[in-house]
């Protein structure tokens, strides 16, 4: 996603818009977890080589560090070890104080400007949200099917859909922990669209969904308003899903990098887009929307084996290196968005992609495609694609198969620190000391008791 850039506005502009769509693509870019201080802000160490400084590359990669608010300790230039052109390039040392949630951003921009940028801290642990509330940091939005950007998109030429999404946009970079979540008063034009979608897949369920998702399917049209006539709301389908098993929806504006939404299912928050696809092509959406969130990824999140399954995979990314949440992403594309599952001797889909689109779920079970099993080390590296339907479905013995595997594949990854999820305050632990475990672990404890003690009394 290299932009070529033309001029010093442009930079500003670019950067700008970068940090206001918090849009990344969330690589090379570490914070420390020593630096992961009360205020959010963490020291960061760079080096990074500008060509053609005697044009306008110096205040390009200035303009990026002003952008992002870095507050600069130490400057330093000398020229350029590998020297490309005879307009003075320059090898450049920062020190600068930026707040944990920028940095990736700021990498991603100064590496538009720069080359060879690289950070002292790369071996470290990245940034992670550790309570609800720093979820409002985990918005970086990727802008590959965005309407306004990408011309594929039916909406592109549209300019009320466009309209329409940033009144949707503005809704979910608004919205803070805690609050209530926006009501829409969905258009007509928006409910016909709903309608089709409905209809159409809501004919194919008895027949092609686990019956874990036809449970909950049933459960939202009783209580949630699930219906051909009626987008459901997110605040009613959030406080639903809460009661099942702790799940709770926050607006999202579009698609998020991979880090920031498995980073908010660690907390069994999920992030939901509120808008729908575009009128003239109901069948098919580059991006999510609420029909994808609320006919696919909703009622699976209304059972517990699928939902302790999600968290874990949020749980495993916290502070993940980039190749680690590249697997985990994967891992989640080919189970959450795109699983398929045993159940009494036949197959059935549990994946949010394929419950989702008609045109996939029929494909998916048609015994057209390749079938594997679900095997984490196989399945987490496995190629994807996201512009047609899958050449390869990964198939789990049960739900609680995948999430045993999933388990067992998580705790593989390699980190300097153990984490612990403290349900009664919805915050991360990090577990450095002995002292801390045992406080979990006498948490846990006492949990136990109680529960030998139920068992004991039945
Ligand atoms: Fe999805």
């Amino acid at each position: 996603m290299k932009t070529d850039l033309v001029g010093i506005s442009d930079q500003k502009e670019e950067a700008r818009k970068e940090k206001e769509m918090h849009s990344t693509e969330s690589l090379n870019s570490q914070g420390s977890l020593d630096s992961n201080r009360e205020d959010g802000r963490a020291t960061l160490i760079l080096t990074l080589t500008l060509y053609n400084v005697r044009k306008i590359e110096l205040s390009k990669a200035a303009k990026v560090f002003e952008t992002f608010e870095t507050e600069i300790h130490h400057f330093e230039t000398r020229r350029a070890k590998k020297s490309k052109t005879s307009d003075g390039d320059l090898d450049v040392f920062v020190e600068c104080e930026i707040h944990s949630a920028d940095i990736s951003i700021l990498i991603t921009s100064l590496k538009r400007v720069a080359e060879e940028v690289k950070t002292s801290r790369e071996d470290k642990v990245p940034w992670f949200p550790r309570k609800i509330q720093d979820l409002d940091k985990c918005h970086h939005l990727i802008t590959k099917y965005d309407p306004t950007l990408d011309q594929g998109h039916p909406g592109y030429a549209d300019l009320e859909y466009k309209k329409r999404r940033a009144f949707f946009a503005e809704l979910a970079s608004n919205y803070r922990a805690g609050d209530p979540l926006p009501r829409i008063k969905y258009t007509e034009q928006e409910t016909a669209t709903w309608r089709e979608v409905y209809r159409k897949l809501s004919s194919l369920y008895p027949t092609h969904a686990c019956t874990q998702y036809l449970d909950a399917f049933q459960q939202l049209k009783k209580y949630c308003g699930y219906q051909e006539d009626n987008i459901p709301q997110l605040q009613d389908v959030s406080r639903f899903l809460k009661e099942r098993t702790g799940f709770q929806l926050r607006p999202a504006a579009g698609l998020l990098s991979a880090r920031d939404f498995l980073a908010s299912l660690a907390f069994r928050v999920f992030q939901s887009t509120q808008y729908i696809r575009h009128f003239s092509s109901p069948m098919h959406s580059p991006e999510p929307d609420c029909c994808h969130e609320l006919l696919g990824h909703v009622p699976m999140l209304a059972d517990k084996e699928f939902a302790q399954f999600s968290q874990d995979i949020g749980l495993a990314s916290l502070g993940s290196s980039e190749v680690e949440i590249e697997k985990l992403a994967t891992l989640y594309w080919f189970t959450v968005e795109f699983g398929l599952c045993k159940e009494k001797g036949s197959i059935k889909a549990y994946g949010a992609g394929l419950l989702s689109s008609y045109g996939e779920l029929m494909y998916a079970l048609s015994n057209k495609p390749e079938y594997k099993l679900l095997d984490p080390e196989v399945t987490a590296v496995h190629p994807y694609q996201d512009q047609a339907f899958q050449p390869v479905y990964f198939i789990a013995e049960s739900l609680e198969d995948a999430k045993a595997k999933l388990q067992n594949y998580a705790m593989n990854i390699k980190k300097p620190f153990s984490l612990h999820f403290d349900p009664f305050t919805s915050s991360i632990e990090v577990m450095n000391t002995s002292q801390e475990v045992k406080r979990s672990l006498y948490q846990i404890k006492e949990e136990l008791k109680n529960l030998c003690l139920a068992l004991e009394n039945l």
